[in-house]
């Protein structure tokens, strides 16, 4: 079989893009836990108060420097309001909404998330350093949405 010159090398350009992305998409998922959209876990809304782990929102240890925040997020409060976090704790934050859409950011952080009805939204975040955070609703939810956050504090 003969191939023209310019059609090998666009053959090679084309296939050598394809295995660049497998591999992009392979780390990511693979050996980075990058997850789809689809994967997100659900909640009834109107029975958040009841549903375990926001039944009993905190701070929860987990192991080692793992941690998991649950946070309950309403108009116009998150509930708790003021988290203690020891310095260097990788922790899992669930959030989850009764009522409309709210978001949840850490100030100075990377963790920034949209909190809608019927989902629980979570980011891992690590606190390598003390210090106060501000944590803020970044989603207009009604005349409170201003007066809506919550304080982080991470100690020794
Ligand atoms: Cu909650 Cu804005």
């Amino acid at each position: 079989m003969h191939f023209h010159k310019y059609e090998k090398i666009w053959l090679i350009f084309g296939i050598t893009i394809l295995i660049v992305f497998l591999l992009v998409v392979g780390v990511g998922a693979f050996a980075m836990g990058h997850q789809t959209a689809g994967s997100i876990k659900t909640i009834d809304p109107e029975k958040v108060t009841e549903t375990a782990p926001f039944d009993n929102p905190g701070l929860v240890y987990i192991e080692g420097n793992k941690y998991e925040l649950n946070i309950v997020a309403e108009a116009f409060a998150y509930t708790p309001n003021e988290i203690q976090i020891p310095k260097g704790a990788e922790v899992k934050i669930n959030v989850a909404t009764k009522d409309v859409v709210h978001g949840f950011s850490i100030a100075g952080t990377n963790a920034n998330m949209i909190v809608e009805p019927g989902y629980i939204s979570s980011y891992t975040q690590t606190f390598p350093k003390t210090g106060e955070f501000l944590v803020l609703c970044n989603e207009y939810c009604g005349v409170g949405h201003h007066l809506m956050m919550a304080k982080v504090e991470v100690t020794e």
